[in-house]
């Protein structure tokens, strides 16, 4: 099958975002001028080493993109699969000003570098300062670039000095309403890598 975007795909679901999978889901955390925010963008990656960068996308313009356009600083909450459920529920679409800490009942930490939330126990926390929020094509569509200025890591991830991701159970997100949960980790070396 081939469809061009612009004529439409003529499918019962939007095909694109299984096409691009598996995605990481950044967990957003953000303080804005309503209150403390949570939500999942999976629109979402690293991009640079040094300094470290990430960067998210929101379709449209949403309170994570409102409240760090206000502040100029956001969090990304690495999600594990035992925390699968209560990610998907921070994206429902709570009136502005809902904190979905509190709603539900996850539990917050104060950033170290940057005055805004965290996900007290994810695997990982990414503090971010934002560099550039560029307008993508589409309505409120916009790409948040951030530097990450503080890294968290969960003590019982940390094994002979690296950050192991077999000791949680990271989630990802595939198309439509599927996710996965990554089972099997292992190693290739690079070509002329012993
Ligand atoms: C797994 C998952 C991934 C998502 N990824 C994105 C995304 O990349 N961009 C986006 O704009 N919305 C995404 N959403 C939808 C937002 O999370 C949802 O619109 C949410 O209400 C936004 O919250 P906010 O208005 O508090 O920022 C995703 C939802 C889920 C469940």
């Amino acid at each position: 099958m081939f469809y061009r975007p612009e004529d439409g795909h003529g499918l019962p679901h939007n095909p694109f975002n299984a096409i691009v999978s598996p995605r990481p889901i950044g967990w957003i955390s953000t303080r804005g001028p309503d209150g403390d925010n949570l939500a999942p963008y999976s629109f979402f990656n690293a991009i640079a080493y040094v300094p470290p960068q990430v960067m998210f996308a929101t379709t449209g313009e949403k309170d994570s993109a409102a409240a760090l356009r206000a502040t100029g600083v956001f969090c990304v909450n690495i999600v594990e699969a035992a925390s699968g459920k209560v990610m998907n529920e921070t994206s429902a679409a709570f009136p502005r000003g809902t904190d979905e800490f509190t709603q539900l009942a996850i539990e917050k930490a104060e950033c170290d570098t940057i005055d805004c939330p965290r996900v007290a126990n994810a695997p990982a926390a990414l503090e971010c300062r934002v560099t550039q929020i560029a307008p993508l094509l589409g309505d409120g569509n916009s790409l948040i670039i951030g530097e990450v200025t503080g890294v968290h890591m969960r003590d019982d991830c940390m094994v002979d000095g690296r950050f192991d991701v077999t000791r949680f159970t990271p989630l990802s997100r595939l198309g439509y309403r599927d996710f996965a949960e990554i089972s099997a980790v292992f190693e290739m070396n690079r070509p002329g890598e012993q």
